[in-house]
């Protein structure tokens, strides 16, 4: 089935993801109207979605997905079509640390929206859609020669990141089976690409190797993870969004299973010609630290629904997407650093003030 997604509700277009998502809707034809939802948590940045922030089909709005009053009033506001949902807590790290963070996010932060969305599209489904972005953890760990995930694969999740994302992909589906909202779910694996928050390893490892700092390598390194440039991951989510069929979940991979030591030695040699510093220097600075509690070993995408049936693939290889990663982090050393001293957080209050009287209409929260 076709989605016009005239107007969209997306969240948190101010991370990593969602600003290339934002970006590439935006430019798109006939161009949709975005609301871009987000809390500006640590990970959230205007500044990646500075160049877009005047456009006139483009809104911005700083608030929580938890806050049923502000969804209520948004719908109410916009007469959404869409909701695509991305704003979640991110970091299996954190997850850790601080679970219940992530139980508050991205399971009841999900359920208020799918229950906003309900509430306002109950009279009609026609035209609607609510399309969840979720992630490949779900389905848990796999050892080396075991077949990769597919969408039927049984959901195993070992972090309590993966957790909160299993129970957010189940919500989806009840609201789906109980109520008929019509949604769609795309389970893909690990992106990388600019505008990463430099606590994911890509990112984390340019600014190591930039500032010689050491490169910390959890376990032996030899864990297996699936990448795939956030641009391809964009063009995945715009088909499926597009042409998908409504109530299907579609698994997303970039074919491109790496060991993190390969990975981070690869990224020393880029990093390394880049600098222009000799052959070997930064994998000096690779130290092996003690491992990530629970850590997956591997993860593998089967994403041969999407190819057949969307005719996507991955277009960017690895040594390209490394590439331009990396060269986009060295022209851009002003975004990590502001992240660094902080400075980030403020572009919010800087930015408001700025354009309140102005037709860039950026809001503040309802409260
Ligand atoms: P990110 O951490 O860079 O961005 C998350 C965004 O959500 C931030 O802008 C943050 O401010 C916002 N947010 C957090 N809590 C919020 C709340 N309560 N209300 C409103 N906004 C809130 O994340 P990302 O890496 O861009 O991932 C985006 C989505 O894609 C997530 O749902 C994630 O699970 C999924 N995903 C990520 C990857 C990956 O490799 N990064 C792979 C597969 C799926
Ligand atoms: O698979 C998709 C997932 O990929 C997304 O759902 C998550 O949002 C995203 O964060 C990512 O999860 P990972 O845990 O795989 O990503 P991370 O960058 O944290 O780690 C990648 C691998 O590198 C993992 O095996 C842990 C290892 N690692 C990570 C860090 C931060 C290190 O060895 N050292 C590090 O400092």
């Amino acid at each position: 089935m076709q989605t016009a997604a005239s107007r969209i509700l997306l969240t948190g277009g101010s991370g990593f993801i969602g600003s290339h998502l934002t970006r590439h809707l935006l430019a798109s034809r006939p161009q949709p109207q975005i609301v871009n939802l987000d809390l500006l948590t640590y990970c959230g940045n205007l500044s990646n979605l500075e160049d877009c922030s005047w456009q006139p089909n483009y809104r911005f709005v700083k608030g929580d997905i938890c806050d049923e009053a502000l969804l209520d009033q948004l719908f109410l506001d916009h007469e959404f079509d869409t909701v695509i949902h991305l704003a979640a807590e991110s970091h299996v790290d954190r997850s850790i640390v601080n679970p219940l963070e992530f139980v508050r996010t991205n399971v009841l932060g999900t359920a208020s929206l799918l229950q906003a969305a309900r509430n306002h599209w109950k009279s009609s489904y026609a035209g609607k859609c609510f399309y969840h972005v979720s992630t490949d953890e779900v389905f848990g760990t796999l050892s080396d020669g075991q077949e990769a995930f597919k969408e039927t694969t049984p959901y195993s999740p070992r972090s309590p990141y993966a957790a909160s994302k299993a129970a957010s992909d189940h919500l989806v589906r009840s609201f789906q089976e109980s109520f008929g909202l019509p949604t769609k779910v795309s389970n893909c694996s690990n992106n990388y690409g600019p505008n990463q928050f430099p606590e994911k390893l890509i990112p984390l490892c340019i600014n190591n190797i930039l500032t010689q700092k050491p490169i910390p390598v959890y376990g032996r390194g030899d864990n297996i993870r699936d990448w795939l440039y956030v641009d391809d991951h964009v063009t995945a989510i715009d088909l499926i969004l597009h042409r998908g069929r409504v109530g299907e979940t579609y698994n997303i991979g970039g074919k491109c299973e790496l060991r993190n030591i390969d990975l981070v030695r690869q990224l020393c040699q880029a990093m390394d010609q880049e600098l222009g510093r000799p052959p070997a220097f930064s994998e000096g600075l690779i130290r092996f630290v003690e491992d990530r509690q629970g850590h997956d070993y591997r993860y593998a995408v089967d994403c041969s629904k999407v190819c057949l049936e969307l005719q996507w693939q991955p277009s960017v290889s690895f040594a390209q997407g490394l590439r331009r990663t990396v060269q986009w982090y060295l022209e851009n050393r002003k975004w990590v650093e502001e992240i660094t001293s902080g400075a980030y957080q403020t572009y919010y209050e800087r930015q408001y003030s700025l354009k309140l009287a102005g037709p860039g209409q950026i809001k503040g929260s309802a409260s």
